[in-house]
């Protein structure tokens, strides 16, 4: 009976929560880095809610981007919280250093980490938010044991490294699974248009990361307002 009592306690908070504003969270990655300060700089005045930025090391995804000295330039032109998604291989090495760069949000793979729970540590010792990300493969029991060190678990709904995927609409389930044992910020990241935002959202989603469906677009302000709107 108790038992029963606390499982519906937890649901109501997951339900309260879910009414909280979506976040909206350009990744840069579709922007056009010749221009990468006016690109943030036009998110930012559409009323978008963090800067997401895309690092890869040609390792752990067969991708390459940008590191942290890019990181310390977007800092200076932007307010807003810079969502920092490592697709690093072994990121502890170099967690510090994104830190210094202006990262306030950091999030690894489950995948990538030697030693996860040190990882997720040392995240926290700096001072940033912490983040947790897993692969489309990977099942929510990867992540479990240390969903009580986290703040955001990025759920990948594209195999990561590349912009322009399309959404993998079995996600939805994986979500579904996530949200009733996690009570911090959930985040959606790969494929996010008007309608994977609003199926995803539905399933308990916080935060939605969006490149080319933002990035792409001649009019951004205009593809913010039709993400919000698919909250309605
Ligand atoms: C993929 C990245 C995503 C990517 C999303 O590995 O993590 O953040 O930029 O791009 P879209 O929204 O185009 O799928
Ligand atoms: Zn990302």
């Amino acid at each position: 009976m108790e038992m029963n009592l606390k499982a519906k306690l937890k649901m109501s908070a997951v339900a309260v929560d879910m009414k909280k504003r979506a976040l909206i969270a350009p990744s840069i990655l579709s922007a056009d880095f010749s221009k990468i300060g006016e690109e943030i700089r036009e998110v930012e005045s559409a009323g978008c809610d963090l800067i997401h930025v895309d690092v890869m090391d040609g390792h752990f995804v067969p991708n390459i981007t940008i590191g942290p000295t890019v990181i310390r330039s977007i800092r200076k032109v932007t307010k807003l919280p810079l969502d920092v998604h490592l697709m690093i291989e072994d990121p502890i090495r170099y967690i510090k250093e994104f830190r210094d760069a202006g990262s306030d949000w950091i999030t690894v793979h489950v995948e990538a980490c030697q030693d996860v729970s040190l990882t997720l540590k040392q995240i926290k010792k700096l001072g940033a938010k912490v983040g947790i990300s897993l692969r489309p493969k990977t099942g929510i029991g990867a992540i479990r044991p240390f969903l009580a060190e986290v703040d955001l678990v990025l759920v990948m709904t594209v195999e990561p490294g590349f912009g322009g995927q399309k959404f993998m609409p079995q996600m939805v389930q994986k979500i579904k699974e996530l949200r009733p044992v996690f009570e911090g910020l959930i985040s959606v990241d790969g494929g996010i248009a008007p309608d994977t935002a609003r199926v995803t959202r539905e399933a308990g989603v916080d935060i939605f990361v969006a490149g080319s469906a933002i990035f792409n677009a001649k009019d951004r302000k205009k593809s913010i307002g039709d993400l919000r709107q698919a909250f309605m």
